[in-house]
């Protein structure tokens, strides 16, 4: 088969890598790839917001089957332009990728079918919601409606600072129109976890659980980025009693809920949950995979990834069980310094091909002649996996040491929490 993986990320490349391994795969395609994809895929240089250069590239390339990596085409409506041409896509179509163009859809239909999540209001004025600072307390959580890249969500600690929040959110344009909808919500204590499933419109098959260290800085400190590593699995998960909640409150409620809302959902459903003391809430929804969680789930997957996902577009979805290794993995996030605000791009990258006993997930970086150089601010992603977590960080901190490039930076203390409670 021929397939075509939309996106450019660290998350992409374990994608290909993961097809790569399938014996019907004949050839990959990565639209726009990055510096690391091209020893797996051929790249070809079309933007993942191009929907008419990606539709007309699967044609005349009788691409058989696409995946889409990133949550923009799916809400621009790729899955809906591919369907009428009879194009075989894995991610959901534009009505249910709503569930990540827009948090009020997505808490109105948690709460339409009952489903655990923080309480909530909506707001579109902002002199209304300034009258209601402080509703639900502090810390304030305000997060803006649309797609924000991981940055629409603003947790203020007093009324001062909420008031100022929301000048930013609702009248200083930072946002476009992400911020003309915000939603309040009651604060949640707890530990997130994320859950990856499949979906194919009647069974939703929840993937090994992994967890993101979403802060730049060490300790949880610095600000919010789209995550700097995950470990798998997360141990929460090692409680079967929670996972029976999580199936019963919130899994199966999720795909009846599908059905009564005439919701045809296939692909990717990424659950962000908080969990405290076993009881699960639901945070928000994705439409896609993690990244990076998918760079350290995706090596503990031993089903071929390729039968997955077609089973998933023919409605197979009950009849497949996943194979998961037993090895643990740990997954670093090598960034630019000043990520994630302001970072200089095209520093030379040395040493990944020193890299023995990890996997290297590229993501920011791209070749110039027989160079490879940084082209983003998350630009490279690093997985080992062994017997137990201990020996996982020791190996990925090991290998990272091997890479260089101008201002490069890690956190130190991913998955310290999992060492120490395995
Ligand atoms: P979201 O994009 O909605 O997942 O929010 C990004 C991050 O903000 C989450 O991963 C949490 O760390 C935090 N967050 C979001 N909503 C809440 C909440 N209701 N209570 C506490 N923290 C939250
Ligand atoms: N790592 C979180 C996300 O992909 O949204």
């Amino acid at each position: 088969m021929k397939v075509l993986i939309v996106g450019s990320g660290g998350r992409e490349h374990a994608i290909a890598w993961k097809l790569a391994q399938s014996p019907k795969i004949k050839k990959l395609y990565a639209a726009p790839g990055n510096g690391g994809m091209t020893e797996l895929c051929e790249c070809v240089d079309i933007a993942v917001d191009d929907l008419q250069g990606l539709k007309t590239f699967a044609k005349e390339n009788a691409v058989d089957l696409t995946v889409v990596g990133p949550e923009l085409p799916l809400v621009l409506g790729l899955s809906d332009v591919f369907a009428k041409e009879n194009l075989a896509v894995f991610g959901p179509n534009r009505a249910c990728a709503r569930f990540e163009g827009s948090k009020a859809f997505t808490k109105e239909f948690l709460k339409r079918h009952g489903i655990p999540t923080a309480g909530y209001k909506e707001y579109t004025d902002p002199d209304t919601l300034k009258k209601d600072v402080g509703l639900f307390g502090y810390p304030m959580v305000l997060k803006a409606d649309g797609l924000a890249a991981g940055k629409g969500v603003l947790i203020t600690e007093n009324k001062e600072d909420s008031l100022k929040a929301i000048d930013r959110l609702m009248l200083s344009g930072e946002f476009g129109e992400a911020s003309e909808t915000i939603v309040v919500e009651e604060f949640l204590t707890g530990r997130e976890a994320s859950l990856l499933c499949f979906v194919d419109g009647h069974t939703i098959l929840p993937m090994e659980s992994a967890q993101d260290y979403k802060r730049a800085l060490d300790g949880d400190l610095g600000l919010n980025t789209g995550g700097m590593g995950t470990y798998s699995p997360n141990l929460l998960m090692k409680d079967d009693k929670l996972c029976q909640t999580i199936e019963e409150t919130i899994l199966t409620p999720i795909v009846e809920g599908f059905k009564a809302d005439g919701l045809n959902y296939k692909g990717i459903l990424f659950i962000g949950l908080m969990i405290d003391k076993g009881v699960p809430k639901v945070l928000e929804f994705n439409v896609r995979l993690g990244d990076p969680e998918t760079q350290s789930v995706l090596p503990r997957l031993e089903t071929d990834l390729l039968d997955i996902m077609e089973a998933c577009i023919e409605e197979r979805l009950k009849d497949v069980a996943l194979q998961w290794s037993e090895q643990k993995t740990v997954s670093v996030v090598m960034a630019s310094g000043g990520y994630p605000d302001a970072y200089q791009k095209g520093k030379e990258i040395t040493g990944t091909d020193q890299v023995e006993e990890a996997i290297v997930f590229h993501a920011g970086t791209k070749r110039v002649g027989d160079q490879l150089v940084t082209d983003g601010g998350r630009v490279l992603c690093v997985t080992a996996k062994a017997d137990d977590f201990a020996q996982a960080q020791r190996t990925v901190y090991r290998e990272l040491k091997k890479i260089n490039f101008d201002q490069a930076f890690y956190r130190k203390d991913i998955a310290d929490i999992a060492v120490e409670e395995e």
